[in-house]
């Protein structure tokens, strides 16, 4: 069932999608602050792994040097090269590309090439900034900016459910990731309605669900979706059995949860999916999917290539239900940018997500003191809204 018994307004003005100066608020309001999901254990699963990634300009390197993940701004003490342009890779001891310096498993500088001609040579003085860095499960969040607010206080009520959702007994399946033109809230909001399934994902998924199977849930800082979605025919059933058998209660649900700003997951029987929306630009969104499915080492390993199996098949069919998705952002972005629109645009009870969603942006956005035109906030001019 929906929380909102009508129709809800488009809070947010086409500008919240387009404008560079709302962009830039958001980046020091709220985006900069959070957390964000950085990397998995399971892509760090040896000592000395690491990867690389962008988060709104952070070049970042996450490194297991000793069993614990550390996050690193990937910019070297000495003049400043990113270490590393590689996507994922081994090394001890961190190591910069540039002339050779060294660092230990805390960023201190470890080793310096010629160094007597750096003398006199403060030791200490020199080394990589580390980030505030914290695990829910597998999943490895770092923060750009402190703020005082725990990884546990900002994941709030959905922590336990992502904790176990991706728990030691799940084993990442893939990550996946590109580079979409569209502002990101216009790519986490489709995330946030099913009203778009009949259109779009007809072929895929079939029909939106009705509104007595929906169940949404709104809280300060997240959002809950779930309807039925077991996996059906003999394959769902093989799979019942195999977790019931492991003493685990088997699914018949889809769950979508959102944790405002940029992280989501997708729960489901055999496949959990974390989702990150990271903005690149004012209309241009880095979209990354981590797959994980159940195992154990308990397990037979007949069972656990089974479920492994199941998993990857349906992990297959979800890559074109999103390619689906992936395809439309640009054009949504397109009419987004259209200089006159037709009028304040309007959301059904089924978008009440996004209607969420929106409200908590403007509410940090406006928060700041900082001037905001109303006109971005509270949609067009009567003159330009419906009649
Ligand atoms: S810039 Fe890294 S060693 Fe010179
Ligand atoms: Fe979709």
């Amino acid at each position: 069932m929906f929380v909102s018994e009508t129709h809800l307004p488009q809070l947010l003005s086409t500008a919240a999608y387009t404008d560079r100066e709302w962009f830039d608020r958001e980046k020091r309001r709220f985006l900069l602050p959070a957390w964000h999901l950085a990397a998995t254990t399971d892509e760090i699963r040896r000592p000395g792994d690491f990867v690389t990634t962008t988060i709104l300009d952070h070049p970042l390197i996450i490194h297991n040097a000793d069993g614990q993940p550390r996050c690193f701004i990937n910019s070297c003490a000495h003049r400043f090269a990113q270490l590393t342009q590689e996507r994922c890779g081994n090394q001890c001891r961190l190591k910069c590309q540039y002339h050779g310096w060294e660092y230990d498993h805390d960023g201190a500088t470890r080793r310096i090439p010629d160094a007597p001609a750096f003398k006199p040579l403060e030791k200490g003085r020199f080394g990589l900034v580390q980030l505030n860095t914290s695990t829910c499960g597998k999943l490895i969040f770092v923060q750009l900016q402190p703020s005082g607010n725990s990884l546990a206080s900002f994941l709030g009520p959905l922590r336990g459910l992502i904790a176990e959702a991706c728990s030691s007994e799940h084993r990442q399946l893939c990550s996946w990731s590109r580079v979409v033109d569209a502002n990101w809230k216009l790519v986490v909001e489709n995330t946030l309605e099913s009203y778009h399934v009949t259109e779009i994902h007809r072929r895929t998924l079939g029909t939106m669900p009705d509104e007595p199977a929906c169940h949404h849930q709104l809280r300060d800082h997240s959002s809950s979706f779930a309807a039925p979605g077991g996996i059906p025919g003999t394959v769902g059933f093989i799979h019942r059995q195999i977790l019931t058998s492991l003493g685990k209660t088997p699914s018949r649900q889809y769950e979508h949860h959102l944790v405002l700003p940029t992280f989501s997951l997708s729960v489901m029987a055999d496949l959990v999916v974390a989702w990150t929306c990271e903005p690149i630009d004012v209309q241009r969104t880095r979209l990354t999917l981590r797959g994980f499915s159940v195992q154990s080492t308990k397990f037979a390993p007949f069972r656990h290539r089974l479920l492994t199996s199941i998993a990857k098949n349906h992990l297959a069919f979800w890559s074109r239900v999103w390619a689906e998705d992936i395809n439309l952002y640009p054009a949504v972005q397109a009419g987004v940018n259209a200089p006159l629109q037709p009028g304040s645009g309007l959301l059904s009870r089924r978008e009440e997500r996004v209607h969420h969603f929106q409200k908590w942006i403007a509410a940090q956005v406006a928060a700041s003191g900082n001037g905001i035109d109303s006109q971005h906030t509270t949609g067009w001019p009567a003159s330009r809204g419906p009649a």
